[in-house]
């Protein structure tokens, strides 16, 4: 299958590799930036790959089945939607866009065009995330309680400084928009997806030459009565702690860490449909960086979902999904109210001069 990736910055050696151990064929590869560019050539190997800085040239001359968009989160949106139009199917990373308005376009105009959109929650295939929705899915908690979502994370100038897009709104948001999406993500999802009330506050205490929170905190309430608690954050002194997912139901509690989830630390059900010693020992691992092992199977999910004609494991419904809740903590802190879904339009942009 003809692959092609746009944006060849720091997360695009994790789609280099993906797209390798799945036999896609690189056509063609795209950056603005010759430097970041020529780096993951010289890295990968890439001499025969063709080279393009303007990705409406890369679509028209290669003619790619697959693309993955790379770039910063502010640039996703347009660009998706060329490629789209070109009839190529997507990798997104997240998150999707950075507006409803702009998210339900990609959900439209792929629907439209026939083409499969995926959205880049790679934690979803981790090990240990799958292992949970098993059990969620086969109701093994019961009623579910509560669940909680922590991200405690560390990010210090010179990551913000390598990137200037990142902490500004127009290109980004701030720790709940690009750190803790994922984690969101995974609540909503394992929660049963359906928002009724989201109450939020963000606030930058520690990054005053970034635009956006680094620290978000908020109380959801979902449709079935359950809650749940979110708590992310890139202030914590003096690197990365950890990102937890806790779930309580009446017959079962479960908590994932490690860095990004990848492991599960406790496993207690009624049933006792499973060993809890041999699950934390067996659906655990230990990734190199935050970004864990998931990526080669969320491609290997794509390629499959285009070959069959089927939606994505992770379709571009749910990067929306995640996408307006951390919208909702937004909103409520920007107005100081309880905000219900669903929502009405909003943007990482009426977040301009927040905390100015
Ligand atoms: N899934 C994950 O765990 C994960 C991890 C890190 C970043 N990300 C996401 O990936 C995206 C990129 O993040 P990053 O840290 O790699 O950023 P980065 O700044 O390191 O890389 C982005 C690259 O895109 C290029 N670019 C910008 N506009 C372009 C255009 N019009 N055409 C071609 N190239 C263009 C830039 O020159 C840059 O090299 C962001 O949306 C971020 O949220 C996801």
């Amino acid at each position: 299958m003809r692959y092609a990736l746009i944006g060849c910055g720091r997360i695009s050696p994790n789609h280099i590799a993906a797209a390798r151990n799945n036999g896609l064929e690189l056509v063609g590869i795209c950056d603005v930036d010759e430097l970041a560019m020529m780096d993951k050539v010289r890295k990968f190997d890439l001499w025969d790959v063709a080279r393009y800085a303007d990705y409406h040239d890369l679509l028209e001359h290669e003619r790619p089945e697959l693309v993955a968009v790379c770039t910063e989160s502010g640039r996703h949106a347009a660009i998706a939607l060329d490629c789209i139009d070109a009839g190529c199917n997507l990798i997104v990373e997240k998150p999707i866009a950075l507006s409803l308005a702009d998210a339900d376009e990609i959900i439209r105009r792929a629907e439209e065009r026939g083409v499969k959109v995926c959205a880049n929650h790679q934690n979803r295939f981790n090990k240990s995330v799958q292992k949970i929705r098993e059990a969620v899915d086969r109701g093994r908690f019961g009623r579910m309680f509560y669940g909680t979502a922590h991200i405690r994370w560390c990010r210090d100038w010179e990551y913000y400084h390598r990137a200037p897009w990142r902490g500004t709104w127009e290109q980004d948001g701030g720790a709940l928009m690009n750190q803790c999406i994922h984690n969101i993500d995974l609540l909503r999802w394992m929660m049963g997806g359906e928002v009724e009330t989201v109450m939020g506050m963000t606030d930058r205490l520690d990054h005053d030459y970034i635009e956006a929170e680094d620290l978000g905190i908020a109380i959801v309430r979902f449709r079935n009565g359950s809650y749940g608690i979110i708590e992310g954050t890139t202030d914590v002194y003096p690197r990365n702690l950890e990102e937890t997912l806790y779930l309580f139901g009446d017959k079962g509690t479960v908590k994932a860490g490690g860095t990004s989830v990848n492991v599960i630390e406790e496993w207690r059900f009624s049933d006792q449909l499973d060993d809890p010693t041999q699950v934390v020992r067996e659906f655990g691992e230990n990734p190199p960086n935050v970004y864990g092992f998931g990526h080669t199977p969320l491609y290997a999910d794509v390629i499959d979902a285009i070959r069959t004609d089927r939606d994505p494991y992770v379709d571009a419904r749910a990067g929306r999904d995640a996408l307006e809740l951390v919208l909702a903590i937004y909103k409520s802190q920007k107005t100081g109210l309880p905000v219900h879904l669903p929502m009405e339009d909003f943007s990482t942009l009426d977040m301009a001069g927040e905390f100015a």
